[in-house]
């Protein structure tokens, strides 16, 4: 990641919670993480630009700061640096890989290309087990990723640890609060890392473990409050876990000033219009508007059977219909988006982002900037999995919380070829049978995504005394994390032959049912 691709104008918005770890983001692709571990870990954590000054690092008040990694070499012209008088600030510093280098290269010590590079496993030996180090056994593996490393220390550190190849893979500072690690705590592969990360919080940093989710939420609340003044938001609702959390939290937080437009657009599933409607109805006292354009998206789609092409259309037609449904709403200066961190790391932006999130005329993968509004994006710091949390934090019920994602094309992008309406009922009906079975066996919350795909196939069956040629109906299943790679589920066959004796005997114009066992990659999850 570059590090000089720092997002734009952040309106900074003061961090009420007082356990704040502000992670300085040198480009690594691991920085997020770290502050999500710290998260987990019970305090709070957000990225912040590499060269915030010493006063604004100071407003949030942090117990302790840590320094991520990136892929620069301290000693190259341009490379990314921090605050100088970092260290006036007295409150410990935990520097990671580039981090670590940086802050020794600022307290006198020498950086140089290291002998043998060292990339992946290493086997960590330790020396020191004081604080940083305290309770991790003493021969333990970790993750490195280095070519530079730190040659001379000038007698100002103690080496906590070392590898084979690098002498000092953990120091310490003999009379400033500064600890370095060459290596990644942050990383599942270095398994004491989050006891490293904990001792530094709590052994080091003196953090109370307080921090909740419902912290964030109280917090993103006062800042969007304070932000968003008497002016309205709008919100636009897709019916996702995403869109409906924001949506939800600027409820919470605005109340009436929030105006949702859910768009239905013809494309969506079963009954999915009426869910999102008696959710938010129910549960928030929010402006909701539903626009139903059907007939506008299905009429743009006539004939198309190209998927990128369709795309293209509907996210025309969406911009249209959004545009015009927000028009008629008065001193509308924000519209709230579902943005989250993976998002901003797939547009290769990386952030420094705090509090309430708000940028201008800044987008990531929603509506674009000519719509004129500024942007609240209060997920960007978050991971999907606390966003879930937030969720329910916020009392979204279960079934939207957990929901499994729904790309924006909706099933214009699972019926092959050109849509017809008839295509996407019979599509609907085949969708409904498949999740009724999978939450009825259990499955909807150890699976990822689950849909069912209309082929553009006929196939050739008998039916009583009769030959039928009727459609085939594929069943896609994965597991995933992050949705960039994954693997087709293993659902039981019992199962299977379940779904596909309802789907054929109860769908009209279906004779034959396909499971997919493709990968991703090299397949997609979606088939278009
Ligand atoms: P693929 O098919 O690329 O899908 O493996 C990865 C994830 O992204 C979703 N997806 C989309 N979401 N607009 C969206 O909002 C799209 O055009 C789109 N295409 C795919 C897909 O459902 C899966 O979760």
């Amino acid at each position: 990641m570059n590090p000089g691709t720092h997002g734009p104008e952040v309106t900074m918005i003061h961090l009420p919670h007082n356990e704040v770890i502000p992670v300085l983001d040198f480009g690594s692709q691991y920085a997020q993480l770290i502050a999500r571990r710290v998260r987990e870990a019970g305090a709070f954590s957000v990225l912040v630009a590499p060269d915030t000054p010493l006063e604004t690092l100071a407003e949030l008040k942090p117990k302790g700061i840590i320094l991520s990694g990136g892929p620069a070499s301290v000693y190259e012209d341009g490379a990314p640096r921090c605050d100088e008088r970092l260290f006036e600030l007295g409150v410990p510093v935990l520097g990671i890989c580039y981090g670590m280098q940086l802050a020794c290269q600022l307290l006198g010590a020498q950086v140089d290309p290291a002998k043998s590079r060292e990339y992946g496993r290493a086997n960590l030996h330790i020396t020191d087990h004081c604080d940083l180090l305290h309770g991790v056994p003493e021969q333990t593996s970790v993750w490195m990723s280095h070519g530079d490393q730190l040659s001379d220390s000038g007698n100002d550190f103690d080496v906590l640890a070392t590898t084979p190849t690098c002498p000092f893979a953990a120091v310490r500072h003999k009379t400033q609060p500064f600890f370095g690690v060459q290596f990644h705590p942050e990383v599942t592969h270095t398994p004491h890392g989050v006891d490293i990360l904990h001792n530094f919080l709590y052994q080091i940093c003196g953090c109370t473990d307080t921090w909740r989710m419902s912290d964030f939420m109280q917090q993103q609340v006062t800042a969007i409050r304070e932000a968003v003044g008497d002016a309205r938001v709008i919100c636009g609702l897709s019916g996702g876990v995403d869109s409906s959390v924001v949506a939800a939290l600027l409820s919470k937080a605005i109340g009436r000033q929030l105006t949702c437009i859910f768009v239905d657009n013809g494309l969506l599933r079963k009954n999915e219009r009426d869910l999102v409607e008696h959710t938010f109805r129910g549960h928030f006292d929010v402006d909701l508007r539903v626009i139903d354009a059907e007939a506008q998206f299905l009429g743009d789609l006539t004939d198309i059977s190209d998927p990128q092409e369709k795309r293209r259309r509907i996210g025309h037609r969406f911009i249209d219909v959004f545009k015009e449904a927000s028009s008629d709403i008065e001193n509308v200066k924000y519209l709230a988006q579902g943005t989250l961190y993976p998002d901003v790391i797939e547009s290769g932006q990386s952030l420094a982002g705090t509090a309430a999130n708000i940028k201008l005329h800044h987008n990531v993968g929603g509506l674009p900037a000519e719509l004129g509004f500024d942007l609240i994006e209060p997920l960007r710091d978050l991971f999907k999995d606390e966003v879930r949390r937030l969720g329910e934090v916020l009392g979204l019920p279960e079934s939207m919380v957990w929901r499994h994602p729904f790309p924006g094309p909706g099933l214009a992008v699972r019926v092959m070829g050109d849509i017809t309406k008839p295509k996407l009922d019979l599509l609907r009906d085949c969708d409904e049978i498949l999740l009724e079975e999978i939450v009825a066996n259990n499955l909807y919350r150890s699976t990822s995504q689950v849909f069912a795909v209309l082929t553009n196939t006929q196939a050739v069956g008998v039916m009583g005394d009769g030959r039928t040629y009727e459609s085939v109906i594929a069943i896609r299943a994965v597991e995933t994390q992050d949705f960039m790679t994954a693997d087709w589920a293993r659902i039981p066959y019992d199962v299977l032959a379940t779904i596909s004796n309802r789907i054929i005997n109860e769908v009209r114009g279906v004779n034959r049912v396909v499971y997919d066992i493709s990968s991703k990659p090299p397949a997609t999850i979606e088939w278009e």
